[in-house]
């Protein structure tokens, strides 16, 4: 059996004796931390922690690793549940476009934005995006990311869709980050389908959703529910039938406008919804008896210079809330989840340990993973990251841009950043 025990921790951040499924509301102001800790890794596992006072030492040294964590805070690694990780080429010179006065929308009506990363996605090998989407984990990975949910949706027909979730398949082999799949193919409508709508919808339930279900290529489905996308009767429609091809609901919600996605959700059952610049009270009201997680993309808001999200008015309104980074060409090339909870403390009001819940234990629920993932807690799987010296975890959101994670642990296993950069 490997063992690794990290002492000496300055804060052991996110602990629980008691797991909880997510944190609601005000409770998402209390983040319990260990001053002077140990935590003690056996296998894949967190087999044990306390305060260094109480700690009784070790009798059986055989394939123990000893990491000294003074001055230095040990956290859950963060949970991404929402992100568009595997694409091909990049579009920064839409990114320019916005900066000369173009909006994300008039880019979209002249054939770009997500039919641009289509048309890119459909040259491209599954070796090639295999290989791109790598070196991506891998990033997110050193930047603290342990879990990841990842989404089809720049394929838009059926060979280029069930690619990309293939490589999603493949992925989940190759990276020791845990995965979850998403099917997408109703992120836009490509231009063949452009007078036949309907065609489309019945494309995706008929000839993609059998596929996908065969091969179990996708834990979720997800549909952009926004103008010009998909209304909320589509999205209610389609996922109505990917529930029945196993798949568990996602939307893409009030991100452009108020546009019913955040109620399609919760009538279908989703898991998240995600986005939200334009929720509305009436949606706050439907998420408060509902089991669906709120989930806001800071830095898509932030990229694309949107409304910001009212994450303070949810919170206080009794709801919890997720973080996500929403890495994807478009509109969030970045997928450090420290930036995402810097945005949401600095322009949110959201204090540090609301930040850290939204990005552990909520963005775990987000992606079925609240029982083995986003907490300190006997059991779970040992990801986790250990920070540089730092005077604790408020100073994480604070000293926004920096990299201050210093060692990661996957699946209990020490990541030699060498073999990943
Ligand atoms: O989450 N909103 C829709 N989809 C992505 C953006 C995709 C893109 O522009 O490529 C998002 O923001
Ligand atoms: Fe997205």
């Amino acid at each position: 059996m490997m063992k690794i025990l990290i002492k000496n921790i300055k804060q052991l951040v996110q602990v629980e004796e008691n797991p909880q499924l997510k944190i609601v509301g005000k409770e998402m102001k209390i983040l319990p931390c260990i001053n002077d800790a140990w935590l003690a890794i056996e296998d894949d596992k967190i087999a044990g922690f306390g305060k260094m006072d109480d700690w009784e030492g070790i009798t059986d040294w055989t394939n123990l690793t000893v990491i000294d964590a003074s001055d230095k805070i040990v956290m859950p690694s963060y949970c991404d549940s929402h992100t568009h990780i595997v694409y091909a080429g990049s579009r920064e010179g839409e990114f320019v476009d916005r900066i000369n006065g173009l909006t994300y929308e008039q880019i979209f009506e002249r054939g770009g934005g997500i039919l641009n990363s289509a048309k890119k996605l459909m040259e491209a090998t599954e070796e090639d995006l295999i290989e791109s989407a790598l070196k991506r984990l891998n990033e997110i990975m050193l930047q603290g990311t342990g879990a990841v949910e990842i989404k089809s949706g720049y394929g838009l027909s059926i060979e280029a869709e069930l690619k990309m979730l293939r490589v999603i398949k493949k992925l989940k082999t190759i990276s020791p980050l845990t995965i979850k799949a998403t099917f997408l193919g109703a992120h836009a409508l490509p231009n063949e389908y452009k007078t036949r709508k309907s065609d489309y919808i019945k494309l995706l339930i008929n000839e993609i959703m059998p596929v996908i279900a065969k091969e179990q290529l996708a834990d979720y489905c997800d549909v952009f529910c926004e103008q010009n996308y998909f209304t909320k009767e589509e999205t209610i429609e389609i996922l109505t039938n990917a529930k029945k091809h196993g798949m568990t609901p996602k939307v893409h919600a009030e991100q452009l406008s108020n546009f019913g996605g955040v109620l399609a959700g919760v009538e279908v059952g989703a898991i998240s919804v995600d986005h939200l610049e334009f929720i509305s009270d009436k949606d706050i009201e439907a998420l408060k008896n509902s089991k669906t997680m709120p989930t806001i993309l800071p830095g898509a808001a932030f990229f694309l210079n949107l409304p910001l999200p009212p994450a303070r008015k949810m919170i206080d309104a009794g709801l919890p809330v997720a973080i996500a980074s929403d890495y994807n060409p478009g509109s969030c090339p970045s997928g450090n989840m420290n930036f995402m909870m810097s945005i949401c403390c600095i322009q949110y009001k959201m204090t540090p340990e609301e930040a850290i819940n939204a990005a552990t234990i909520n963005s775990a629920y987000a992606m079925d993973l609240s029982k083995t993932h986003g907490s300190i807690a006997i059991g779970k799987l040992a990801n986790v990251f250990i920070t540089k010296e730092i005077p604790g975890y408020g100073f994480i959101p604070y000293s926004f841009g920096s990299n201050l994670i210093e060692t990661v642990i996957i699946n209990g296993e020490v990541i030699e950043t060498k073999k990943v950069k």
